[in-house]
């Protein structure tokens, strides 16, 4: 049998960080109440010059030396995004071309906002269960701060940039035990981006925490898991409040729930990544261990997946 394992992560956050302090010189805002209704303090913004392929650039640099494997041993390339650099070509291809990739493998983007990096590992572990891929790159990456629209307040206050990678292999070791994915167009009104980002927050509060613990559930069951198997649940980091209730729901204790929404914000398809990374080079994350990552986004799409270390 063969599965895909990650062999190596890496990560990447602009330089340029941004405090809720620095927010309420713009914007009719308060520290207190950001950190109060999201748990964020702070997040990262792309310079001018920086494209949602330079995060991704760097974040897969650091993987692929975590790796321990040369750039062209990658045979597919899948970048989860929904601010690629352009409309066309793929942020995935101008990706290749800036690591030097020649060995003419597949490479494309895939949209499902912020449910996008679970969407895209459960696609590649499919690659390589099938036969068709070996070494698989897979990144999240977003410049969402492009995309606020700051009359806003409630939503443009949540956002950050970043990006996250991950290198998969096949190997005889489980690794990508399994995972579910799920959309539901009927509710595309509730978050979208048109092309500022809006939502309806308390909608989407609702909505999220229902769809994750139940999602979750359904890849213990599928496992003849529980709650209690978790070594660490790495969510989507969109919010304090959503990652406590759904933890709550599963009965997971926080002690085993990777946060970093406060430092990152809401960076969509790359928060899974991004959280994967810190987890692992910070050594909480160890070999053998249970690790469930989750998340919801825009469409709305989401997804989890249970993933042996
Ligand atoms: N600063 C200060 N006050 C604010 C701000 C702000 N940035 N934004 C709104 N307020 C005020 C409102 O005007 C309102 O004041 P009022 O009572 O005088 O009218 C009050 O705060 C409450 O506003 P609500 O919109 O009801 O705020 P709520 O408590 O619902 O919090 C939030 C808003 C944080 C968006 C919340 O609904 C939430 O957490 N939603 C989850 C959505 C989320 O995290 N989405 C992430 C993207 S989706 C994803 O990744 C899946």
């Amino acid at each position: 049998m063969i599965y895909s394992r990650i062999i190596g992560t890496g990560s990447y956050l602009p330089v340029k960080t941004v405090t809720n302090h620095d927010l309420e010189k713009i914007v009719d805002t308060s520290h207190d109440w950001i950190v109060s209704r999201s748990g964020i303090s702070e997040r990262h913004f792309a310079a001018d010059d920086e494209k949602t392929s330079d995060l991704a650039m760097h974040a897969s640099r650091r993987a692929i030396e975590a790796a321990g494997i040369s750039a062209d041993e990658i045979d597919l390339i899948i970048v989860a995004t929904t601010s690629p650099d352009q409309l066309f070509p793929s942020t995935a291809c101008i990706l290749q071309d800036k690591l030097g990739i020649r060995s003419g493998g597949p490479a494309f983007d895939m949209q499902a906002v912020c449910g996008g990096f679970v969407f895209a590992l459960n696609t590649a572990d499919m690659y390589i269960r099938g036969g068709q891929a070996k070494t698989v790159l897979v990144v999240g990456a977003e410049v969402l701060s492009r995309m606020l629209d700051w009359n806003d307040r409630t939503t443009c206050v949540l956002f950050g940039d970043g990006a996250g990678a991950v290198v998969l292999r096949a190997s005889e070791q489980p690794g990508i035990i399994s995972a579910k994915l799920h959309s539901d167009g009927r509710h595309r009104e509730m978050l979208k981006a048109d092309p500022k980002i809006s939502m309806d927050g308390q909608s989407v509060f609702k909505f999220a925490v229902k769809v994750l613990s139940d999602v979750v559930d359904e890849v213990l069951k599928d496992n003849g898991l529980q709650g209690s198997d978790i070594n660490w649940l790495v969510p989507h980091q969109a919010n304090i409040r959503i990652i406590e209730a759904t933890a709550k729901k599963l009965g997971l204790g926080m002690a085993n729930v990777v946060v970093t929404v406060g430092q990152h914000g809401n960076t969509s398809a790359a928060s899974i990544p991004l959280a994967l990374d810190t987890a692992v080079r910070d050594g909480r994350i160890q070999t053998g261990q249970n690790i469930m990552i989750e998340a919801v986004g825009g469409g709305f799409t989401w997804g989890a997946a249970l993933i042996r270390w």
